[in-house]
């Protein structure tokens, strides 16, 4: 679509965009809330990464246009998606997404401008100043097409290097232009749209640390020497190699006191049951305790189109069910569910099976002990499950008994033997012996899941 009708859209849109947040006000006195209309009622947008090439998808775009109210499109807007050659911009894509978002009366953030990754082969092989014209161009050409129609841009992302030394990621933009270059990206991206909000994007920044402390450093400069900058945008993609920090808020705080917005970008944590949606419950209230967050994204609709899928790590399941998590965060935002949905919070069964693990000592002489696991569904049936228990380095397990063990050094992951169906709240259990070698200290044992 070009820019002229792309504007012309927009502002034919708009008096729907009205209606339907018309519709939704008069809907949420009776209804359930969902994951926009509460996080709206704390004065936060609540949005999700979006592939265009879902939307045909029936129950993607339900859930979607349902919970939602904004969208980022996951791949593209990126560079290589919309200047695959140079000077040639191509938004069919995009445009798919932006006219869908704004069909539904969501807004669009726009990811993202400049970036290392995902970029055309031409753009590395040029030269300085022909770099330089090429960025700018880019930005005009993007922010362009969609003027006052994105809410806020990504306009640098991923600058900085992992690690402990604070510096900049080498790329075709550092290398050729410096430090300078993320100041005249913004530059030029105030002038492309001044209507839209100006982030910078990263991950690993969203507790205190080198890397964020440089980000910092650069936010604290333009914002004294007037360099146009809006936002700060905190990945926060999570797993257990990388947790929600507990210094989180007090990242999110200290950027805020700078005089920009912060946003929540890309979150996505690993995980399942109760631990993912108490992680979850902890990101969300970090946003809602800071003033200046603006509101939070997830990295996606389902677990089964995640950029993470085996890690499971979103709001949805791969069958679009509520999980643990979607429900902490509904109840975190102040929303209330359904009664009459086994998905909302504080009703019982959420459609996702889960289960605990508590381990006892059963038996204990000098050289060994017995240990027993015992293993809960939880509000589901289950039909198989899986816990791990770290064993201290020097002891040694001699048998097993009802459930079926592999090792990884001092960590057995026990799956069940003929013992993994169990009903809503049932339990079962597994034991073994253990000879001490020295160390009368109890095992460790790690999160059980089920399905
Ligand atoms: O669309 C093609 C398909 O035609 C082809 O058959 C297939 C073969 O590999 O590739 C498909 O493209 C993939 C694309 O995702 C769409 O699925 C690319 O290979 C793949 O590289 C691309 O990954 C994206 C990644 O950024 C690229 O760096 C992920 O979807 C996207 O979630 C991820 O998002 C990034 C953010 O932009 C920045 N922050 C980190 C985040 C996670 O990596």
């Amino acid at each position: 679509m070009s820019m002229t009708l792309r504007r012309l859209s927009r502002a034919a849109t708009a008096g729907l965009v009205a209606a339907a947040a018309l519709t939704a006000a008069a809907h949420s006195a009776e209804a359930a809330d969902t994951l926009g209309s509460a996080a709206a009622g704390q004065g936060r947008y609540f949005g999700t990464a979006v592939a265009a090439s879902h939307l045909g998808e029936a129950d993607y775009t339900a859930t979607l246009d349902r919970e939602f109210s904004s969208v980022t499109p996951e791949n593209e807007m990126k560079w290589d998606a919309t200047e695959p050659s140079r000077g040639t911009f191509t938004f069919t894509s995009a445009d798919r997404i932006v006219d869908h978002a704004q069909s539904q009366g969501m807004d669009v953030r726009g990811h993202t401008l400049v970036w290392h990754s995902q970029l055309p082969s031409w753009v590395g092989s040029l030269g300085a100043s022909d770099l330089r014209t090429a960025m700018k161009d880019h930005i005009n050409g993007l922010m362009g097409h969609y003027k006052g129609e994105i809410h806020s841009w990504d306009v640098v992302n991923e600058a900085f290097q992992d690690g402990g030394s604070g510096a900049r990621r080498s790329s075709p933009f550092q290398d050729k232009l410096g430090d300078g270059f993320i100041e005249e990206a913004f530059r030029t991206a105030r002038a492309a749209d001044p209507a839209a909000k100006l982030c910078y994007n990263d991950y690993n920044t969203d507790g205190v640390n080198a890397k964020s402390n440089a980000v910092y450093n650069m936010v604290k400069d333009f914002k004294s020497r007037g360099v146009p900058i809006d936002c700060v945008g905190f990945q926060s993609h999570f797993n257990s190699n990388s947790p929600v920090p507990s210094d989180y808020r007090q990242n999110l705080q200290r950027f805020a006191d700078l005089g920009v917005d912060v946003q929540i970008t890309e979150l996505d944590i690993e995980g399942s049951g109760s631990a993912q949606a108490a992680d979850y419950t902890k990101v969300v209230e970090a946003c809602l305790a800071v003033d200046r967050c603006a509101g939070m994204t997830v990295w996606g609709v389902t677990d089964k189109y995640s950029w993470r899928s085996s890690g499971t790590p979103l709001l949805f399941d791969g069958n679009y069910q509520e999980k643990p998590a979607y429900d902490a965060v509904l109840s975190a935002l102040g929303g209330s569910g359904d009664p009459g949905d086994p998905g909302d919070p504080g009703d019982p069964g959420d459609g996702t099976a889960s289960c605990t693990a508590t381990y006892t000592r059963t038996a204990d002489w000098n050289s060994g002990y017995n240990g027993q696991v015992t293993i809960t569904a939880g509000d589901e049936p289950i039909s198989t499950w899986t816990v791990t228990v770290t064993l201290p380095a020097q002891q040694s397990v001699s048998s097993l008994w009802n459930g079926t063990p592999t090792w990884n050094g001092n960590v057995m992951t026990v799956k069940p033997s003929w013992n993994g169906t169990l009903a809503a709240g049932a339990s079962t259990g597994f034991g073994f012996t253990a000879a001490k070698n020295g160390s009368d200290a109890a095992p460790t044992v790690g999160t059980c899941t089920a399905s």
